[in-house]
């Protein structure tokens, strides 16, 4: 087996409200145990010398929940923000995001500001959180900004080719994933990185989001290593 180097890993973290209603819980009570599954996830991710690890934590569609699980998740998100920090720094973590998070509360905003400011200048493990994340609205979103550069005439149809149409999208600062793997045993991509996850190796496990742990990130990466990746050549890498 050759040892292929995991660089990303994508997460799509599903199965939360029927973790919960397993055990004759609300749905919101899965959501507060996904975020020790996030930790064991940064854990496995360090411990494996993986750079970046993106999460998906809310798309683009999850305002169609109902208003009380909307607003729940959020405010977790500032709690867990403000709870996490301090060890998230202290593990060298940097803090990005991905997604329209100017539709975010302001004090989401404040919080994730305060997070992308304070892990700055750290270098261990990007943590990309896609809050607010579609793929298609990330990609009509880079469609407008690519029109008004031409309008401005800093571009021109004819310059645009995948890298630079790929410095439009959010992910322009990060590779594509190597591995994508997804929870709970759905076996869809549900609008997230639809450009990114081209050539990616997907995941599918069985595990609800909170029974996550940091060796299921060892055991996706072994996996990875037995996969035979050809990018549409015949030799396999
Ligand atoms: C994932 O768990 C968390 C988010 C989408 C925010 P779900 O809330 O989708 O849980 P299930 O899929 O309904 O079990
Ligand atoms: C995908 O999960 C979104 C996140 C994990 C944030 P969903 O639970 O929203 O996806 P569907 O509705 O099952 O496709
Ligand atoms: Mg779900």
């Amino acid at each position: 087996m050759q040892d292929k180097k995991v660089n990303h890993i994508a997460i799509i973290m599903d199965g939360n409200g029927r973790w919960a209603s397993n055990q004759n819980q609300e749905r919101t009570y899965g959501h507060k145990y996904g975020v020790q599954a996030v930790k064991e996830a940064i854990k496995g991710s360090i411990e494996n010398e993986v750079r970046y690890l993106t999460l998906y934590a809310f798309s683009t569609e999850n305002w169609k929940r109902p208003q009380e699980e909307v607003d729940f998740l959020m405010n977790l998100l500032v709690e867990a923000i403000n709870q996490e920090l301090e060890e998230l720094h202290a593990n060298n973590v940097k803090v990005h995001t991905i997604g329209k998070i100017e539709a975010l509360s302001p004090l989401s905003q404040q919080h994730i500001a305060l997070a992308k400011e304070k892990t700055k200048e750290n270098t261990k493990l990007n943590l990309i959180l896609a809050l607010n994340y579609g793929s298609r609205d990330e990609l009509v979103e880079a469609a407008k900004k690519f029109a008004q550069d031409c309008e401005m005439g800093m571009m021109k149809s004819s310059d645009l080719d995948e890298s630079k149409l790929e410095r439009y999208l959010y992910t322009a600062e990060f590779p594509d994933p190597d591995i994508l793997i997804r929870t709970s045993n759905e076996k869809r991509i549900s609008n997230f990185l639809l450009w990114q996850i081209s050539y990616t190796e997907l995941i599918f496990i069985e595990k609800l989001w909170p029974e996550f742990t940091k060796s299921d990130i060892k055991e996706a990466i072994l996996e990875f290593q037995m996969r035979h990746r050809r990018f549409g050549g015949i030799k396999s890498i």
